[in-house]
């Protein structure tokens, strides 16, 4: 556990010092669970948004985008469940008065059996060495079966309580489990209540008139109630699918884990519209197609599991998350949902508009189904940067930190150097530069010894360094250097674009997925 804290410490600290993120209003001690986005961090969040739109919309003929407002009509949210149903069950500790989520407590648990899990195969691993069958450990060796039995219970009697809106079960299997307050060790529970999470505000210039309105909580209303707008204006089919990304806003109760859980925070999200009864084929179809997505990424197969929801949401028929292995466990990173046609059923009711679609084959109107693919965008940058920091020990025993972002994803995408300040050497690395913004983000950096202007890139995610020296004034030649593998190259400064093209082409990352 305490590795685990100090690697996620440095993982903040870096983000900070290298212009990735930085706490909201620092200069007034910051706002719990609100972050900027620095130099560099937007660029990486802006090429993670562009990965993931290309692969959705340019790339599927029958997904197109949209962008639809924050603010929405109040009903919207009454009709989507949002206002009586968007909530999540909190418990307060009475002594160190610090406020949780129940559910998340209880998950917090079962992390730490999985954990004893984790521990007694990498010690069977050690012990049984090449001979080591994992699948046949973990179905046979008593100790861990006992412990994925216990993991299993809990999970499905917290899914089952909550399923039934049984709070007083909640707490009652927190007591049973012994759960103590993470701050102070106390398990003088409150009962669980539950607490909506929308953020409120008012439109409007009086205080008679004003109108209530929320932050959106998430994007997929401004799809749902767009949808027929869209279908004819497009011309679209079923099955068809639209996509947005944008901002939408919780007031998390436990606001914690730095860009994990944030109030104001970004989506990237999918509505497939589609035959009603053909759900499950579709379900499938994303929740594959979305992984292979995370894969094409290179971030290790080993990093990704399925989990499939015990306890639906008031508007799914199937559910499951992506997972991923966070600095701090495998946590949630995007959701994939059977929607049914809980939403447009409820907007046309509400509404009183009809949202239905005319299926030329079955010569009928429907109001279709839905399948969503909903991804937090903040979330997956955290994925991609906790993933890509690496302390590594060098042959001449030295140690470099280096940031291994996916160079298709980097934010810049090479750092050009002249060797030394003199001699024309600077005017002719400008010239490259000024050559290469065409196509890339790159930097000029003629500051310090060439060896720590290395290490600075290596730090920052740079995949390219091209050094400019005497003899390429004489031969055109520059050296490039590959920050994952530290390889140097002699190559003429008219191959350099296409060196750089062929490590951050979307398109060959992309075709990964096919
Ligand atoms: N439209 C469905 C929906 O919003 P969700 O599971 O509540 O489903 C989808 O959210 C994704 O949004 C999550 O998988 C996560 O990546 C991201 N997300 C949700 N709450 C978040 C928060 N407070 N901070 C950062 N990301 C969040």
């Amino acid at each position: 556990m305490a590795k685990q804290e100090d690697d996620f410490k440095k993982v903040i600290s870096h983000a900070k010092e290298y212009g990735y993120v930085f706490q909201s209003s620092e200069i007034y001690d910051g706002l719990s669970a609100v972050y900027d986005y620095a130099q560099n961090g937007v660029e990486l969040k802006k090429n993670i948004r562009e990965y993931w739109w290309t692969a959705m919309v340019q790339l599927n003929d029958n997904i197109v985008g949209l962008d639809a407002a924050i603010f929405m009509h109040p009903t919207t949210w009454k009709a989507s469940g949002h206002v009586d149903a968007f909530s999540d069950p909190l418990i307060d500790n009475k002594d160190s008065k610090k406020r949780y989520r129940a559910d998340v407590l209880v998950e917090d648990h079962i992390a730490k059996i999985e954990a004893k899990i984790e521990k007694e195969v990498t010690k069977a691993a050690k012990r049984f060495g090449e001979a080591f069958d994992k699948e046949q450990f973990l179905a046979t060796n008593r100790r861990v079966v006992d412990y994925q039995e216990k993991a299993a219970n809990i999970s499905k009697r917290l899914g089952k309580s909550l399923g039934n809106e049984d709070l007083a079960d909640v707490k009652k299997l927190i007591e049973e489990l012994e759960i103590s307050c993470p701050m102070s060790g106390s398990k003088n529970w409150t009962d669980v209540k539950q607490f909506n999470l929308m953020f409120g505000t008012k439109l409007g210039a009086s205080a008679e008139t004003a109108m209530d309105l929320y932050l959106r909580p998430e994007t997929a209303q401004g799809i749902f109630v767009n949808f027929l707008n869209v279908q004819k204006s497009s011309r679209m089919k079923i099955p068809f699918g639209i996509a947005q990304t944008g901002k939408a806003f919780r007031n998390e109760i436990v606001a914690r884990q730095f860009i994990f859980r944030m109030r104001e925070f970004e989506q990237m999200e999918m509505q497939f519209f589609i035959k009603p009864g053909t759900q499950k084929e579709w379900y499938e179809h994303w929740k594959e197609h979305r992984l292979k997505w995370h894969l094409s990424l290179g971030l290790g197969e080993e990093n990704y599991r399925f989990h499939d929801h015990e306890k639906l949401a008031h508007y799914a028929d199937a559910a499951a998350d992506i997972e991923f292995r966070f600095p701090f466990g495998f946590k949630e990173l995007e959701g994939i949902h059977s929607r049914t046609d809980f939403d447009l059923s409820k907007h046309q009711e509400y509404s009183g508009k009809k949202l239905q679609y005319f299926d030329t084959e079955e010569n009928k109107n429907y109001v279709p189904y839905v399948v969503e693919t909903s991804i937090g965008l903040d979330r997956m940058f955290l994925a991609i940067f906790s993933n890509s920091l690496k302390e590594e020990e060098l042959e001449n025993g030295s140690t470099r930190t280096v940031l291994k972002i996916p160079a298709v994803l980097a934010p810049t995408k090479a750092a050009v150097f002249p060797l030394v300040k003199k001699d024309g050497l600077p005017e002719l690395a400008k010239e490259i530069v000024d050559d290469l913004k065409w196509d890339f983000n790159v930097i000029y950096d003629q500051k310090d010894a060439v060896g720590r202007r290395y290490r600075r890139q290596d730090a920052n995610g740079t995949p390219f360094c091209i050094t400019v020296d005497h003899q390429s004034l004489e031969d055109q030649t520059v050296t490039i250097r590959h920050r994952d593998t530290m390889e140097q190259q002699r190559v003429a400064i008219s191959d350099v674009k296409d060196i750089i093209h062929q490590e951050v082409d979307m398109k060959s990352w992309l075709k990964k997925m096919l």
